[in-house]
């Protein structure tokens, strides 16, 4: 399959036109944002870290049932997808109170929830992915009734295979944000990227942010996090 034209440039992945419409090559890039944009910087490796964690994520949750847009690693930072239709949301999964929610609730970080709490972002950069329920998505017209409950069911089951996977690695799942895409045949499909940009991970020995928090927060050792994190995926099972 060869690149054809650039489809899409992200503030962290390019996504190119192949010759077979089906599929898509996404480029991870280095580029590290956070507050939508406002800080800039580079972690480096972070490409070839958010690529080749997020294919053997994939691949795991595939094994696990779990349909994902994955279909082969081609580089260090390039992976062959199928190409999907994005649904406009962003799904959080919280285990942890962390991050914008401790925040908005003016609560502490770090309390573990009796059971996992769901959020939806309306992913719109310019109105900076506000928050929104499933009556606001509806209402806008930005999913069906149908596809909501079958990505609230799939974002259940992706959150109870991850936190036992990340437990296994001495890991706390804290919280992560997914993104669903709709294949050629409507069949929603787990898309986008899973890694340290995307997830909250703690050591659970001692308590280390592993993720882009460390970049965010300016907390130093942050390609050392992605690396870390890599590392342990890689080692899995
Ligand atoms: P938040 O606490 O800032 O809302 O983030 C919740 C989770 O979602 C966290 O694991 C980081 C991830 N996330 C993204 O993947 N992209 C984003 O743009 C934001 C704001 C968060």
């Amino acid at each position: 399959m060869k690149k054809t034209e650039m489809m899409y440039e992200g503030k962290a992945k390019k996504v190119w036109a192949t010759d077979d419409p089906q599929f898509v090559i996404v480029d991870y890039k280095d580029d590290a944002t956070a507050f939508n944009g406002e800080k800039k910087g580079t972690i480096a490796g972070k490409g070839k870290v958010n690529n080749v964690m997020s294919d053997l994520m994939f691949t795991m949750l595939e094994k696990e049932g779990v349909p994902t847009h994955f279909v082969e690693k081609l580089s260090d930072r390039q992976t062959l997808c199928r190409k999907v239709e994005i649904v406009p949301l962003e799904v959080i999964i919280r285990n942890v109170s962390a991050g914008s929610m401790a925040k908005r609730l003016s609560i502490d970080e770090g309390i573990v929830f009796p059971r996992p709490i769901q959020e939806l972002c309306w992913k719109d950069d310019e109105k900076g992915d506000p928050l929104l329920n499933d009556d606001h998505a509806l209402a806008l017209g930005l999913s069906t009734a149908s596809e909501l409950e079958e990505i609230h069911r799939m974002a259940g089951e992706v959150n109870r295979i991850m936190q036992v996977f990340f437990d296994d690695l001495g890991i706390t799942l804290v919280d992560f944000k997914l993104e669903f895409g709709r294949g050629a045949d409507g069949q929603l499909l787990l898309a986008d990227e899973i890694s340290p940009d995307t997830c909250r991970f703690w050591d659970k020995e001692t308590g280390k942010k592993l993720d882009k928090d460390r970049f965010r927060r300016d907390l130093g050792d942050v390609e050392e996090a992605y690396s870390e994190m890599l590392s342990r995926v890689s080692h899995a099972g």
